[in-house]
């Protein structure tokens, strides 16, 4: 049978044992400083060094069902889009970093026979964290692998029971002025919201991920928790969730409202469709020098090509 995506039942900070990944710190240390010129070059973000003192970072030499290696942990927390902290990707995870977490809750409501308000231990406790290890391409033709922690959409959904007339889901990111100092820009309207059908939520690979290489997620990532659609561009995957709601009507969303010729309701990876400002057929893999080409649907098709049957994708972008 066709591995569709990589799920493991192990955390990956037990996928490479301490003494291994500790000597491997050393070698990458050198390799980073080597490698930190060329990529300068490249205009391509330069690798973060990790402070003296710190606590090695895991590392992992797990690769998703394509046999792409996982990122590393520190580009992976160190090289992010959350514009409710900036806009500048590497200044993220300082921004965050005492953004605080607990305590958290998600209202669940709306079209559903049972809503609910659950709080982040609740949903740690009743849904087994599984471990996904998933491309993430963002709209901006970079790409990273990530080995997620969490559960899928579809658990959550079940248990609230959604009706007949739902036919749309609906996020929202937490709005914290004071905390997240980008969500004083004027020229969001905050706070972040995102969407989907409620077909694509229910969907196995459609994820809501808790953790990040078998540790707690970090704020920069979307703590305590975030979408993960592995097929859409990366802004669809709203992180730091407050409220999910299932609807009749088509959500609104922040990107497509600012630029809807830019950024589509259904917004699945497309090589074939470029953004009007770049190409979408190819796209560089955060911490590799050369471009891979863009495989549609992220390469997930084989799941989810046919939630789009009789669609014209190059026009429902
Ligand atoms: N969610 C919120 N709330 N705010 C954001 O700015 N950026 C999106 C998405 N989710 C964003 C967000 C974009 S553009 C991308 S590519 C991914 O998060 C990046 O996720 P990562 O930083 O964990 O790699």
């Amino acid at each position: 049978m066709t591995n569709l995506y990589k799920s493991v039942p192990v955390r990956s900070s037990e996928i490479t044992p301490k003494q291994v990944y500790l000597s491997r710190r050393d070698f990458m240390k050198a390799a980073t400083v080597a490698a930190s010129a060329a990529l300068l070059a490249a205009c391509a973000p330069s690798v973060t060094e990790m402070p003296q003192n710190a606590a090695p970072a895991p590392t992992s030499t797990a690769t998703d069902e394509l046999g792409n290696p996982v990122n590393t942990y520190e580009d992976i927390t160190n090289y992010n889009n959350y514009y409710e902290f900036t806009t500048d990707k590497q200044g993220v995870a300082g921004l965050a970093k005492d953004f605080k977490t607990i305590p958290w809750t998600i209202e669940v409501g709306r079209l559903v026979n049972k809503p609910k308000t659950f709080g982040i231990d609740d949903l740690l406790k009743t849904f087994t964290q599984e471990e996904r290890i998933y491309r993430l391409r963002c709209v901006e033709a970079w790409s990273m692998v990530i080995p997620w922690e969490g559960f899928t959409l579809a658990n959550l959904l079940n248990m609230v029971e959604p009706t007949s007339e739902a036919k749309y889901v609906r996020f929202e990111t937490v709005y914290r002025p004071d905390e997240m100092p980008g969500q004083k820009s004027p020229f969001y309207s905050w706070p972040y919201q995102e969407g989907l059908r409620l077909d694509e939520a229910m969907n196995d690979l459609t994820f809501l991920a808790t953790g990040l290489y078998g540790e707690p997620n970090v704020p920069q990532n979307g703590t305590p928790i975030r979408l993960v659609v592995p097929w859409k561009y990366g802004f669809k995957s709203i992180k730091s969730i407050v409220k999910i709601e299932l609807v009749a009507e088509l959500p609104a969303t922040l990107w497509n409202a600012i630029a809807p010729n830019e950024y589509g309701f259904y917004s699945n990876v497309n090589p074939d469709v470029d953004h009007p400002r770049w190409s979408q057929a190819s796209e560089r893999r955060i911490g590799e020098l050369s471009r891979v080409p863009t495989l549609p649907f992220n390469g997930y098709g084989e799941q989810v090509a046919s939630l789009y049957d009789g669609m014209d994708l190059n026009v429902n972008y």
